[in-house]
């Protein structure tokens, strides 16, 4: 490692009471019971496998390490389809007079069945456009979706691929969020966007609520296989509304046992970590070119829904290289011994290559010290999409090149 591959904080606020004037998350078990009953409908819904890593784990000098394959969801290569899949429901339900959680994805479709299709505009890094466009199409519903400048031909390709008007635009992540809400506005669709602003909470809150299936499986099959919840929990951030839901099921669930929890951003996008460290604790925007090798965390203002449930509850934040991530595509993809390979892409992998550096005589051992990982501690990560960009995957993988202009 040519320098330092990642800078980190604690948080001094964990386990205090947050007294942010952010808007709030309301959770409880009808609400987990809704969204996993309306997955479970869904074309082509399966549990997403658990791994359990048994020879990574004792060589990291751990007890044991889990990682969750998001790349086999709905056959989308991604685990946002959970959220705008969600999402759309609630919409079209409600436009229909109709509640979509508890009736299910069959009898949603055939109440929409007859009546004008309606239209649903999102901006995306990929994934979450890939998602909504795959939602939309599940019910016979529009999907528009904007992508910023600088979007890779595969990416595009698979959201036009699944039936949406997808737009390039000439400005960055956060800008084309803008954009695709004004075009929404004129228009007259609905946005289906992941991120919050004043005014526009409860969509987001209702994708963060499809996020929550994959926490309740994992709780489901650690249970079946005789395993413990995890001590450990390592979630990727891009405005952290997947962290946000991932932590407030875990703290619903599990209260003062909860895991320690830590955030992982890309360093030139890594608004949550600038947020913990900002003196007052208030959010933090970044702005620029957001550059970064990990396209889906590729977003500089946090969603304030996800700020406000992770800022007491997260142990530690991290600014990560794009070598953080190479390394950890690298260490998923060619196992130890019988481990199980799993192919995860720049925005899944994070948090393979940050446990390695943390591990016993890794570069960030520090922070594996302050976070207590020790041969005790069972590590749970969510590798949330494979290789979305299959070229630049090899690339890194074969290549090691990241990002591909150092080289
Ligand atoms: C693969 C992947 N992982 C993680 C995330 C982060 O999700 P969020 O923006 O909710 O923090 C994204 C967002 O698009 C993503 O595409």
């Amino acid at each position: 490692m040519h320098r330092r591959p990642a800078r980190w904080t604690a948080n001094d606020l964990l386990g205090k009471k947050d007294l942010s004037p952010m808007p709030g998350f309301p959770l409880d078990d009808g609400i987990i019971e809704d969204v996993i009953r309306y997955h479970s409908g869904l074309p082509g819904y399966r549990t997403t496998p658990l791994l359990p890593l048994r020879r990574l784990a004792s060589s990291l000098g751990l007890g044991g390490i889990w990682v969750k394959d998001e790349s086999k969801r709905f056959g989308l290569n991604a685990f946002k389809g959970l959220g705008g899949s969600y999402a759309i429901a609630r919409l079209l339900g409600r436009s229909l007079g109709i509640e979509a959680g508890k009736i299910g994805y069959e009898r949603l479709k055939e109440a929409a069945q007859g009546v004008k299709p309606h239209t649903f505009v999102t901006a995306t890094d990929g994934n979450h456009g890939r998602g909504v466009a795959w939602a939309a199409r599940t019910l016979g519903q529009k999907a528009v979706v904007f992508m910023p400048k600088g979007s890779s031909r595969s990416r595009i390709d698979a959201i036009a691929g699944e039936g949406a008007e997808v737009f390039v635009t000439d400005v960055n992540y956060d800008d084309t969020v803008r954009v695709a809400a004004a075009y929404s506005a004129e228009n007259g669709c609905s946005v289906v966007q992941d991120q919050a602003w004043e005014g526009y909470e409860e969509v987001p809150t209702w994708i963060m609520y499809g996020y929550l299936t994959i926490m309740e499986e994992i709780t489901g099959q650690l249970k079946e296989s005789g395993e413990g919840m995890p001590t450990h929990v390592l979630l990727q951030a891009g405005v952290g509304s997947f962290a946000g839901s991932m932590v407030a099921y875990l703290d619903h669930t599990m209260g003062q046992d909860m895991p320690k929890v830590v955030l992982m951003e890309p360093e030139k996008a890594a608004c949550l970590y600038e947020s913990a460290k900002s003196e007052d604790g208030c959010m933090v925007n970044v702005t620029g070119s957001l550059e970064t090798i990990m396209a889906g965390l590729s977003c500089g203002e946090p969603n304030p829904i996800a700020w406000g449930v992770t800022r007491s509850k997260a142990a530690a934040f991290v600014s990560c290289d794009d070598e953080v991530a190479a390394l950890g595509m690298r260490v998923l993809g060619n196992p130890l011994g019988d481990d199980p390979r799993i192919v995860s892409g720049e925005s899944g992998a994070v948090g393979a290559g940050l446990l390695k550096l943390m591990a016993k005589e890794g570069s960030l051992s520090g922070l594996g010290g302050r976070l207590g990982l020790d041969p005790s501690s069972r590590v749970l990560m969510i590798s949330t999409e494979g290789d979305t960009d299959p070229d630049r995957y090899r690339k890194i993988v074969w290549e090691g090149a990241w990002p591909l202009e150092r080289r």
